[in-house]
């Protein structure tokens, strides 16, 4: 018998990255825009493990850049989904970066990206839901349906 849901377990990502010297800035820096697109990338890859269709990132809210990670450090990308609707599904991806040196490890980032799942002819296309299971997953669900609201309202305006 196919599913009728996912929980948000199901739908876990991590992915690594090593930073070298052509993802970094003139102060040996991780690129914004380098982390950007790996974060773009892990959460398409939860929305997909959610969906098994083909996705399009259509938001991605704002994103703080709170501590430099440096050259030579590894990038966790923890992403996992909090909230789907009938064709978008709602990725929170959370950065950490390791120190390989003194071990330190420290969270330098959290962003919420909408995919949309599309058919091959690239229109939207039903998905499964998602059923949160434990206190924190029913609380970002709800946050999520909230969010989702304030993204659509703001589309409006624009
Ligand atoms: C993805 C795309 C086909 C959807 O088309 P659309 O006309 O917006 O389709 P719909 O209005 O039916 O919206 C589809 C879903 O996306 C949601 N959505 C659309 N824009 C959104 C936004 N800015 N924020 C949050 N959700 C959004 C809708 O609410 C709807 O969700 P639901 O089915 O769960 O209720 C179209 O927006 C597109 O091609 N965007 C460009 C994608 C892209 O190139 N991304 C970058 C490269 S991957």
């Amino acid at each position: 018998m196919s599913k009728e849901y996912k929980t948000p377990d199901e739908t876990k990502v991590e992915m690594t990255e090593l930073v070298l010297p052509n993802d970094t800035n003139l102060l040996n820096n991780l690129l914004g825009g380098r982390l950007m697109h790996w974060i773009d990338i892990a959460g398409a890859l939860a929305a997909s493990r959610h969906s098994n269709k083909i996705v399009a990132t259509v938001a991605l809210d704002s994103l703080d850049f709170r501590h430099p990670i440096r050259c030579g450090e590894m990038v966790i990308l923890k992403a996992k989904l909090t909230w789907t609707g009938r064709t978008s599904m709602e990725v929170k991806v959370s950065v950490f970066a390791e120190n390989l040196q003194s071990g330190n490890i420290i969270q330098t980032n959290e962003a919420y990206l909408t995919f949309v799942a599309l058919n091959k002819e690239g229109n939207p296309i039903p998905i499964l839901a998602l059923k949160p299971v434990t206190e924190e997953e029913i609380k970002d669900y709800e946050e999520g349906k909230r969010r989702r609201d304030e993204r659509l309202a703001k589309k409006a305006v624009i």
